[in-house]
């Protein structure tokens, strides 16, 4: 089994195998085992199609761009560290400064921030979506 934490991908600072990158997690209340691979992010029909569900204690977005396509990313605003706040018409909305970032790849849509959001890598099982 060979993973492969690319850039900033990397959220896990816990649990087996954990690499020593730790992005976005730094501090705060300690154990970020909530984002273990395997861990059931959300159920299929929470996520609403063209929206999405954002998971503030794992700090992970998790969207429906299409029927049946599911996609993850970073909920950490790449441009000053906000959580984002919602997920609405195709968008993932960060409310501290109004950045927008593409539900279906992360990109962003409209400033200030200038980096995408980092994909996380999913798995969907039955109904139910988890970390890869
Ligand atoms: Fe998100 Fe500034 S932190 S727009």
């Amino acid at each position: 089994m060979t993973q492969n934490p690319t850039r900033r991908t990397v959220l896990r600072c816990t649990g087996a195998g954990a690499a020593a990158i730790c992005v976005g997690c730094g501090g705060g209340d300690g154990d970020s085992s909530e984002t273990s691979p395997g861990r059931e992010l959300a159920r299929t029909g929470d996520i609403p199609i063209a929206g999405g569900k954002v998971l503030t204690e794992e700090k992970i977005v998790v969207t429906q761009p299409e029927k049946g396509e599911f996609k993850a990313f970073s909920a950490v605003c790449t441009h000053q560290g906000c959580i984002v706040s919602d997920v609405r018409d195709g968008t993932i909305d960060c409310a501290c400064h109004g950045s927008r970032f593409a539900a279906a790849d992360g990109s962003v849509v409209r400033g200030p921030a200038t980096k995408p959001l980092p994909e996380k890598r999913i798995t969907v099982e039955g109904n139910s979506v988890r970390l890869a």
